[in-house]
């Protein structure tokens, strides 16, 4: 079997599509597993919910331009990493970092690049943890790594981030100084309430477990 390497060997739109659906629904199945096994050991789900979707092809192609390559197959597997992307929501920070060495411990899975924005916000405020991965994924005759997002943040940093992402879109890039500060502090004002949560969290679980 020919085992290709990332970034090249599809020529076709269907074909790259195939791909990253299906390491969408590989990637999809790991995380699954992952809670159940989590769930099995510790009678607690880290996972909230997941979120996947293929990019469309105008998004794919807009993204291409803004990085000034022109549109062909190849150079959206070498240049556009959120092709597939998936996004795990969970209760607590803590949570985050668990299911990420989790991910990470997947022998089958190449890390590519890891961006902790939880420990290093964006300037906006924006906090998530995202890594890309490859997948590899078997068709009749060939295997081919393809790249998959993952974005992993708490339900509170994701009510943010879709606010955020809204305004951005409703805006483009004019976006009014007060909003962006308002923003700003909302932003603050999410990672308090995460850090309390959790704190209340552990407080609640070992009274728990004094009471044992
Ligand atoms: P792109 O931003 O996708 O071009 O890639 P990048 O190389 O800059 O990677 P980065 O890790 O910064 O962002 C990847 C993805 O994270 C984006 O496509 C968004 O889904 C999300 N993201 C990054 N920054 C922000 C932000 O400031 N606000 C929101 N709402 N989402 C963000
Ligand atoms: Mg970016």
């Amino acid at each position: 079997m020919e085992y290709q390497v990332l970034g090249s060997g599809v020529e076709d739109w269907e074909t790259l599509i195939l791909l990253y659906n299906s390491a969408l629904k590989e990637i999809g199945t790991k995380v699954d597993i992952l809670n159940d096994e989590f769930q099995h050991i510790h009678q607690y789900n880290p996972i909230e919910h997941t979120k996947m979707r293929v990019k469309t092809s105008e998004s794919i192609v807009r993204k291409l331009r803004k990085k000034g390559y022109e549109a062909t197959i190849p150079n959206m597997q070498k240049y556009v990493s959120d092709i597939a992307g998936v996004r795990i929501i969970c209760s607590f920070t803590s949570d985050i970092y668990r299911i990420a060495d989790m991910i990470r411990n997947q022998s089958d899975l190449k890390i590519l690049e890891i961006r902790d924005y939880i420990k290093t916000p964006k300037e906006s405020g924006y906090k998530s943890y995202h890594m890309i991965v490859t997948v590899p994924i078997f068709l009749s005759d060939s295997v081919y790594d393809t790249k998959v997002e993952i974005q992993i943040r708490t339900v509170a940093m994701d009510f943010w981030a879709s606010l955020e992402h809204k305004m951005n879109y409703k805006f483009e890039s004019n976006v009014p100084e007060h909003i962006k500060k308002e923003l700003y502090d909302c932003a603050k004002m999410v990672s308090d309430l995460d850090e309390r949560m959790l704190k209340l969290n552990e407080e609640i679980l070992k009274s728990a477990e004094a009471e044992k």
